[in-house]
């Protein structure tokens, strides 16, 4: 595996005027779940889970792949790819937005899941205070995100982001787009990503069929509290 194909954004605060996730993102490849697919039911699934990572995060690496193969763009970072799309040469386009942002948020929101009662139940110390002024408390937050969330039409995500101001918003993208994606989403605030949620139905549809609220108000019992706290650390740096 090639050093060039590492992201290194530790310690870059800022690409491209917004506040770069800062967590480690490991090349262009599948990242392995840091807990079994059975471990976050009964709120998600086993065969949701794997088949979510195994086929449906690995069909978007094999495109996105194919697609920088086609563009000689090997020696880039899916993130700082998707961070500006309409750099990128025309006909890779379209594929990059959707393989790249589909690689780039299944590898956060694998991390922004664990086992329920593993990590803590909310946020803690500077998020909590930030959620408060932002949003009027956790709970106002979380009505915010799954209503985002509900709402969104189709397939996308629910964002909770850090502003390039440093403040807190809760937003929505369709399909694969992620609010780091400048230029290209008009009808998202943008960001770095502290928190997201997948509302495509191969996220759910097995277990919640077409219940998606069910969906969120589950997923609420596996979310990552301590990954998100250093998401928020690491973005406001
Ligand atoms: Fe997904």
């Amino acid at each position: 595996m090639k050093r060039r194909h590492f992201i290194t954004t530790t310690g870059t605060a800022l690409l491209g005027g917004l506040a770069a996730p800062h967590r480690a993102f490991a090349d262009i490849a599948l990242p392995a779940l840091a807990y079994a697919p059975a471990a976050l039911e009964p709120h998600i699934d086993a065969e949701t889970m794997t088949i979510h990572h195994d086929k449906h995060h690995a069909a978007y690496i094999a495109k996105l792949s194919d697609a920088l193969k086609t563009a000689k763009l090997t020696d880039k970072d899916a993130v700082t790819l998707i961070k500006d799309i309409n750099a990128l040469p025309k006909d890779v386009q379209t594929a990059i937005r959707n393989n790249g942002g589909g690689h780039v948020n299944h590898t956060w929101f694998w991390k922004w899941m664990a086992p329920a009662n593993t990590t803590p139940n909310g946020p803690k110390g500077k998020l909590v205070e930030a959620i408060q002024t932002n949003f009027g408390g956790f709970d106002d937050f979380k009505k915010l995100f799954g209503d985002a969330a509900t709402k969104r039409f189709g397939s996308g995500w629910a964002w909770l982001i850090v502003k390039p101001d440093g403040k807190l918003a809760v937003t929505s993208t369709a399909n694969q787009d992620n609010p780091l994606m400048k230029g290209v989403v008009p009808d998202a605030e943008l960001g770095a990503p502290i928190l997201g949620l997948d509302v495509w139905e191969h996220a759910y549809y097995l277990k919640y069929r077409n219940k998606r609220p069910d969906y969120i108000t589950a997923w609420w019992n596996v979310v990552n509290w301590s990954q998100v706290d250093k998401d928020f650390t690491a973005a406001k740096a």
